[in-house]
């Protein structure tokens, strides 16, 4: 018998709702944090407006609306049957500050009521059509406040490239299966008889794909549907994305994940880049090259950025929060374990001390000007603290909304086996209330 081949007409997000999980890097807090931190507008964490675009089943803005209840929220989605499970879900947590809109980038922005302070679009920039990416930004430049912050992700160039021929090679051999669900486990058995003759000694490039296969073996078939072979899925390079974003008027702020080591190259091979001929866009693209960078999650705001560098008030009046554990008080200078289990010394006597009373009150944290008499001078410590992962800082302290995680991670562990705290992290459940 023929195959069908896969109703082309049909919304494929309708055919196979998205696997949607809570992106941590979007909450209000971390997005008013990277832009602070680097010069960006200020956002009024008291109240504010949240716009997801491409929310699909609604995953992050649930757990994001249901600790904010100071804050209102809306989703977008083009999916019925996506918005259909975002409502039910909404309704099930008796949500009023959270509103689902179903609606095409390209005909929607009446349905909106703007204007908006944050608006996101997590997994959608790369994913869609020119036209439909051009109607979205356009919106964006509609609804977005004056100092308000637009977030967007998308696969990067040259990191992207590999990936993408993974996805070239799955899209030719899986021509022809019946329904999206079928093609996308076709895609995972494919995968596995690639790889499965692979001996240890293989060549890097080998070694390069096979890791990329062994990541879809492992993927669900949503996922490898809507990465693998979603008809829209396009790598873009730096200079390439921050000119389409000109278009629309909007200027580069800061990378909401700033102060992620993953994906980064050394700080050494950054600095090298940096003293060579390149200049900026160049060196970041090799840089992003070398640590094989996939993806880019760039905050923005309306042209012209004016930067005013976050002043010594607002930075006192930021929290610090460690989760260093104290191992070792006997050498010359205590020793702490860092987040992958590296030991760090400590040179600095009120660091250490301060580093000790933080890891027990973990996740929560305490101001920066309760802990130190003199901020100018440890400023920079923190910093360099901040960029190596060692410290959080933070605007607000989410510790502080009080609301019970109980009927949120329910509903979240029944749906999708995690449970997010009020810090927007999918934590396991006995740490989502943090200590009192
Ligand atoms: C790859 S999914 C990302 C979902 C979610 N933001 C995430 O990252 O987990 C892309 C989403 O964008 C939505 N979408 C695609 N094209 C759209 C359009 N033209 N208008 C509105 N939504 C659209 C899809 O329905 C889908 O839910």
């Amino acid at each position: 018998m023929k195959p069908k081949s896969t109703d082309s007409t049909r919304d494929p997000y309708d055919e196979l709702p998205y696997c949607a999980f809570p992106v941590e890097w979007t909450a209000p807090e971390r997005l008013a944090l990277a832009s602070l931190l680097h010069g960006g507008p200020r956002l009024p964490l008291e109240r504010y407006r949240v716009l997801e675009l491409g929310c699909a089943n609604g995953a992050n803005l649930l757990p994001m609306s249901w600790y904010r209840q100071h804050a209102e929220f809306t989703g977008l989605d083009s999916s019925a049957r996506q918005i259909a499970l975002a409502n039910d879900s909404r309704d099930k947590l008796g949500l009023n500050n959270l509103h689902f809109v179903h609606g095409d980038f390209r005909s929607a922005v009446d349905q909106l009521e703007g204007p908006y302070d944050i608006i996101m679009a997590h997994g959608v920039f790369s994913w869609v059509a020119d036209d439909a990416r051009d109607a979205m930004l356009e919106m964006c430049a509609s609804l977005l406040t004056s100092e308000g912050l637009l977030y967007l992700n998308y696969n990067a160039h040259p990191g992207w490239t590999v990936r993408g021929m993974v996805r070239d090679f799955l899209l030719q051999q899986t021509v022809g299966a019946s329904s999206l669900k079928e093609r996308a486990e076709l895609c995972r058995e494919i995968s596995a008889r690639v790889i499965s003759p692979l001996k240890e000694h293989e060549h890097a490039f080998t070694k390069l794909m096979a890791n990329e296969f062994t990541l879809v073996i492992n993927q669900s078939p949503e996922y490898i549907a809507h990465e693998y072979l979603s008809p829209a899925n396009r790598a873009y390079w730096r200079k390439e994305f921050f000119d389409v974003l000109q278009r629309f008027g909007f200027s580069f702020v800061a990378d909401a994940d700033f102060n992620s080591m993953s994906n980064r190259i050394t700080e050494s091979y950054a600095d090298l880049m940096k003293l060579s001929d390149l200049d900026d866009s160049a060196a970041g693209d090799s840089a992003d090259l070398m640590c094989y960078r996939q993806m880019q999650s760039p905050v923005l705001t309306h042209s012209p950025l004016t930067s005013s560098p976050c002043t010594l008030e607002e930075f006192s009046n930021l929290f610090i929060v460690s989760k260093l554990v104290p191992v070792d008080d006997k050498g010359e200078h205590p020793t702490f374990r860092g987040p992958s289990g590296e030991d760090i010394e400590i040179t600095h006597h009120r660091f250490s001390e301060i580093l000790k009373g933080l890891q027990p009150i973990w996740p929560r944290g305490r101001r920066i000007a309760s802990l130190f008499t003199d901020v100018a001078e440890v400023r920079e410590s923190l910093e360099y603290m901040l960029s190596q992962q060692l410290i959080e800082l933070r605007c607000v302290e989410p510790g502080d909304f009080n609301v019970s995680p109980e009927p949120l991670n329910e509903l979240e562990i029944s749906l999708r086996n995690i449970s997010t705290s009020p810090w927007h992290r999918m934590d396991a459940p006995e740490t989502a209330t943090g200590p009192d």
